[in-house]
């Protein structure tokens, strides 16, 4: 397991001037060739390719021989770093900790902010396998041939917007706390995944808080979560509150496909709480209320 907060701390300024050059020869080009990387990282050609081993041996650059030219890219990992170094300068975090979960598209870490503030640290990883988020994030990215790693951007910053416009209106969701490249920071939630099917003394008011954000997302947000389930529920400890995780494949509300993902979102949830705690409601009566919400 690559440790990011230990690569992270080993790293000196000269490391990250390369990593930074990289990534902006990057915007024109896939491979940056040596000889540019010393014209315009400043330093010799020895001192760089001492920089580069070592760049290479931590995994945050791959070297390629091009038409005998040696090139480099950036890798995750590398572009991880650049997020990181971003956070900790404009102060949205401290320290990174361990890693507490892995999904289908990214990595999360738990981190400290300033103040000891206990935050999430999610590393989006499009592309590693394609799932339908991944075809929806391509979407918004004009079906172009953009990057994964670009994708990974631009999924970022939607979850990053997302979760501000959410917080706004009161949704249960983690409060973004900031962003950088494929990069995003929100408030830790002390709590179980749904899935793992937590005792709960009133799951009706649980499964009525989740409709509730759904219906916030729905009708202030304009938005439809999209890939809703219990692995993206998360229920605090002694609160009982259900936090809806997972944005960045969200679809607005105008979208054709909206109301048919909403109407999967809300039958997900209502057949979990059907069979595992035995709640009694109806699909059609879950999604009722869901369309026809209104904040008193
Ligand atoms: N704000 C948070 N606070 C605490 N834990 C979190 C937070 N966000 C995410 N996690 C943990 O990380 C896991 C994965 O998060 P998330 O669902 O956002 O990513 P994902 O890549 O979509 O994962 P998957 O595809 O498996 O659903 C969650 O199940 C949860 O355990
Ligand atoms: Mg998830």
């Amino acid at each position: 397991m690559v440790k990011l907060g230990l690569i992270y701390r080993s790293l000196l300024n000269e490391d990250f001037s390369v990593l930074q050059v990289m990534e902006k020869l990057h915007s024109r080009r896939e491979y940056v060739p040596l000889n540019l990387l010393e014209k315009m990282s400043g330093f010799h050609e020895e001192k760089l390719v001492l920089i580069l081993s070592k760049l290479h041996s931590l995994g945050l650059i791959k070297g390629e021989t091009i038409s005998d030219e040696k090139m480099y890219r950036l890798t995750y990992t590398g572009y991880d770093m650049l997020a990181l170094r971003s956070l900790v300068t404009r102060n949205v975090i401290e320290a990174l900790g361990d890693k507490i979960g892995e999904g289908k598209e990214s990595e999360i870490y738990e981190g400290l902010a300033p103040g000891g503030v206990h935050v999430a640290v999610k590393f989006l990883r499009l592309g590693r396998t394609s799932f339908r988020k991944t075809a929806r994030v391509r979407d918004w990215a004009l079906r172009s041939s953009l990057s994964w790693y670009k994708q990974s951007v631009i999924a970022a910053e939607r979850e990053y917007k997302a979760l501000r416009e959410l917080v706004v209106h009161r949704a249960l969701v983690p409060a973004p706390v900031g962003y950088s490249r494929h990069v995003v920071v929100t408030g830790y939630i002390r709590g179980v995944e749904l899935y793992k099917k937590p005792d709960l003394s009133d799951p009706a008011e649980v499964l009525m808080n989740i409709l509730e954000t759904l219906a916030i997302a729905y009708h202030k947000a304009q938005i439809v979560h999209g890939d809703l389930s219990e692995y993206n529920i998360l229920v605090e400890h002694e609160s009982e509150k259900p936090y809806i995780i997972d944005w960045p494949q969200y679809v607005y509300r105008e979208d054709p496909r909206a109301s048919e993902l909403l109407k999967r979102d809300v039958s997900y949830t209502v057949r979990f709480f059907k069979k595992n705690y035995k709640v009694d409601i109806t699909e059609d009566s879950a999604l009722k209320l869901v369309l026809e919400y209104s904040s008193k």
